[in-house]
């Protein structure tokens, strides 16, 4: 496939399925859709505020690749930063727009893309991607982008997908390889529907492609799109801690942390795990790998 033809699958995808909207139960775009978005992304990634810290960059040029519904976006514009939001789809674009709306905050907005970013060398003091890059072609581009839009000793903070993780080994190639299994049966996409609350046309339209062509279903490349953020994805990758130093080479201070444990997947013990427990395994077998960055 070229690459402008999966581009275009991923902006499709992205655009009927803005990401975190199913964690909410209420018209989409309205002010308690935001709350309940809000409050389930900082309830299940309570690292998030504590990695950003967002009263730290009050006064400064911020630009966040890939905004999604903007949870992050407003609470950076809340403490006061000068905020820029670029997103692939017209659809994240316009709702992050609604959302600042809502709250009389101010933001530049714009549909682009990761790969090309529309802004001048040395422009910001913090770029940060947070669950996009794993989703782009070319991920190396993206973030030579990130580098090249930042100010000397400016900050770049990017999470992608972490290989070495309780939900790549564990939860996607063990567990979920043996429950994909169920798609074979006549009955199998509305008992997974059931069960994961996964939308039915995606499951029956996996269950066609397991039928068509087993081999390439259960392939470790395909079974990652299928598995990471919904059935119909098109494109999803993971990386190890070096892997993501080398994506970084252009940067002169380069670190890394995991977080993370995506405990909802982990059977009958998860919802059970203390903060106590949870931090420190998150910390070693998380799903998210931040990769930071000085220029
Ligand atoms: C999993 S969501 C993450 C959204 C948000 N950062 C978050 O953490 O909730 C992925 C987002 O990346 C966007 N995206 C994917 N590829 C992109 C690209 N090449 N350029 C800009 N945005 C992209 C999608 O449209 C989608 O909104």
């Amino acid at each position: 496939m070229s690459s402008e033809n999966l581009k275009s699958q991923i902006r499709n995808f992205w655009n009927e399925n803005p990401c975190g909207s199913k964690f909410a139960k209420v018209e989409v775009g309205s002010k308690e859709f935001f709350d309940q978005v809000e409050q389930h992304r900082y309830l299940t990634e309570w690292h998030i505020p504590e990695m950003l810290n967002f009263p730290a960059w009050a006064g400064k040029k911020v630009l966040e690749v890939g905004c999604g519904l903007g949870t992050d976006a407003i609470s950076f514009a809340r403490a006061g930063a000068k905020y820029t939001g670029i997103d692939l789809t017209p659809r994240s674009i316009e709702l992050v727009k609604r959302r600042f709306l809502q709250e009389n905050l101010s933001a530049d907005l714009q549909v682009a893309d990761a790969e090309t970013l529309p802004f001048d060398d040395n422009t910001f003091d913090l770029t940060y991607s947070h669950g996009v890059l794993h989703h782009t072609p070319n991920t190396h581009q993206a973030i030579n982008e990130l580098h090249r839009v930042l100010k000397p000793g400016g900050k770049a903070m990017v999470m992608l997908y972490h290989k070495h993780s309780y939900n790549y080994y564990g939860n996607i190639m063990l567990f979920r390889k043996l429950g994909a299994k169920i798609l074979y049966y006549d009955w199998g996409p509305e008992l997974v529907n059931r069960v994961t609350g996964e939308d039915l046309a995606a499951l029956k339209r996996l269950q066609s492609d397991l039928r068509q062509n087993p081999r390439k279903f259960f392939s470790s490349e395909e079974f990652l799109n299928q598995n990471t953020d919904g059935a119909g994805n098109p494109l999803a990758k993971v990386y190890t801690r070096e892997e993501g130093k080398q994506l970084f080479a252009k940067f002169s201070e380069v670190d890394t942390e995991v977080r993370f444990l995506n405990k909802r997947w982990i059977p009958l013990l998860g919802r059970f795990l203390p903060r106590s427990l949870e931090s420190p395994m998150s910390k070693l077998w998380g799903w998210h790998l931040w990769i930071i960055g000085r220029k």
